[in-house]
């Protein structure tokens, strides 16, 4: 099941509008890493509000990808100077390489094994020493696949233990500069979120 943000657009850009803190300080981390005038790809990136919007402050150049329509029509009114595909993340081949990647929120709407081959894709299409921030489920407990409801709509989730995620990053390459939990499981609904910035390293 695909995520479809074309159908809660309206609510979604009224709701994501500024970071959380603790969101805000690893995308901080990840900022101060990149050299000048980066080159950054943000795959799931909605409407750009406000993930490309920051990274685009600090004079970078982004190429967003995103299935819905709808957000990125947005992004590309509010950010015409930067480049919008419309591609599923699990089609998506890097035509370029970049100083930086992010996959913020948008890993955990893909099964496993697409987020392993997205993450692989990412890690090769990375200058050496380029820069990763993403985001995954904050668990160390293996949660199968699962939906809930937002705005109305089913989504589907689905993350790799907090263990397993490093694992697989390690092994592509990618070093681990911090990982964090920006939000902590409730044993509810919430089942966390975890951060992570890495860096590729130098061949
Ligand atoms: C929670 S939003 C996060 C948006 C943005 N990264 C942010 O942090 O504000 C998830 C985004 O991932 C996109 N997405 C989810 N699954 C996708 C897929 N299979 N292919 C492309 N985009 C996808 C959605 O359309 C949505 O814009």
């Amino acid at each position: 099941m695909k995520a479809d943000y074309n159908s809660i657009s309206e609510h979604w850009l009224t709701a994501r509008k500024t970071l959380p803190a603790k969101d805000q300080e690893l995308f901080e981390l990840f900022l101060g890493k990149l050299p000048i005038n980066s080159k950054i790809l943000d795959l799931g990136c909605g409407h750009g509000v406000p993930v490309a919007t920051l990274i685009a402050n600090y004079g970078h150049k982004i190429v967003g990808v995103d299935r819905s329509e709808t957000l990125l029509a947005y992004a590309r009114h509010a950010m015409p100077e930067h480049d919008w595909i419309l591609r599923e993340l699990e089609d998506f081949e890097p035509a370029d390489n970049y100083d930086g990647i992010v996959i913020w929120d948008s890993l955990f709407h893909l099964p496993r094994a697409a987020q392993l081959t997205l993450l692989r894709k990412a890690a090769e299409a990375l200058n050496p020493n380029g820069m990763l921030i993403l985001s995954s489920g904050g668990s160390e407990n293996d949660i199968p696949p699962f939906t809930d409801q937002m705005f109305g709509h089913t989504f589907f989730y689905d993350s790799f233990t907090i263990s397993q995620l490093l694992l697989h990053c390690t092994e592509l390459g990618l070093n681990i500069i911090k990982s964090a939990l920006v939000n902590t499981p409730d044993g509810k609904r919430d089942k966390g979120r975890l951060g992570v910035v890495l860096q590729k390293s130098i061949k």
